[in-house]
């Protein structure tokens, strides 16, 4: 049975129902988290807890959740297994629609689970490359905030669809920033890049990942600026979220990256993860 959380309590998905002024849906004033949960495991789970506490902090919502114990409770009432749960914490109902808020108002708190595969435990060979396109990025300036607000994202995703790929990755000022919803990796002579962190792009907990697992690995890699003329002359481009892992890109714009396939640093890269991820299960 798909069991969700809504505001205290655990029940069947189509007996929850929140307000028409629940500012969520009236303003998409609200923040989320999606992680995945393997055999009942989060992944990196403090770590996405504290990048929730950021948003709410960030918006001035309350934050009141016992979350460990709301996230444990879903998943197991859910049957455990490979799950992905999104939380969403809005900024309450005011009863009415206005911007405006009252700081007395409650939060409203949102959470669910989707069953997702085992990237790691199924192989690198089972991971399908993308082919992603370059998009203009028209979002706002705060995206370390993981908000709901988001239009931009959903539109360019369809427009990548729309031309017959995968994903769409976003470009500022002549500088890629990340992906619909992963962040952004190229590789070129060796050595790993990545947009830096800061607040044109969220700060991916697989990203965090990606680059402790290539400092204990000895590959070389640098936080810096990319354009357009260097993702496209890169060796490898990948993607990384924590529902898809970390994915190659091996067309941008109709142009082939590299040799066309996954490339031999992201090949380690997923053994890396892989390796860590039966050592989280294993409850290490
Ligand atoms: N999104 N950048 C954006 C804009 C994202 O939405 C996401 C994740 C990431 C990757 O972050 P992480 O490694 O912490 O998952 C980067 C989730 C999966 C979503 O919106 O469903």
């Amino acid at each position: 049975m798909n069991i969700v959380y809504l505001n205290g309590e655990f029940l069947p998905a189509d007996e929850a129902k929140v307000s028409v002024f629940d500012r969520g849906f009236l303003f998409g004033d609200s923040v989320y988290e999606v992680i995945p949960f393997y055999q009942g495991v989060g992944f990196r789970l403090q770590a996405h807890l504290e990048r929730l506490n950021h948003s709410l902090r960030a918006v001035r919502i309350k934050n009141e959740g016992n979350w460990n114990e709301i996230l444990d409770t879903l998943v197991w009432k859910n049957g455990g297994g490979n799950l992905s749960v999104y939380l969403q914490v809005t900024r309450g109902n005011a009863g009415k629609r206005s911007h405006a808020y009252d700081d007395s108002l409650e939060p409203t708190v949102f959470a669910c689970c989707t069953p997702i595969k085992d990237v790691w435990g199924e192989g690198a060979e089972s991971v399908v490359p993308l082919k992603a396109i370059v998009t203009e990025d028209l979002r706002w300036h705060r995206c370390d905030i993981k908000s709901t607000c988001l239009l931009p994202n959903i539109l360019v995703l369809q427009q990548a669809k729309d031309e017959g790929v995968q994903e769409a990755l976003f470009s500022r000022n002549d500088k890629l920033t990340e992906g619909s919803a992963c962040n952004l990796f190229l590789v070129k002579r060796g050595v790993l890049y990545t947009p830096k962190r800061s607040s044109e792009i969220l700060g991916g907990i697989t990203r965090e990942l990606v680059l402790e697992l290539a400092d204990k690995h000895a590959i070389q890699f640098q936080e810096v600026d990319i354009d357009y003329e260097q993702l496209l002359s890169a060796d490898e481009v990948w993607v990384s979220s924590s529902t898809r892992g970390v994915v190659p890109v091996v067309e941008v714009d109709g142009q082939v990256i590299g040799d066309g396939h996954p490339g031999p640093i992201w090949q380690k890269m997923f053994e890396f993860f892989a390796a860590f991820q039966r050592k989280l299960m294993r409850g290490e």
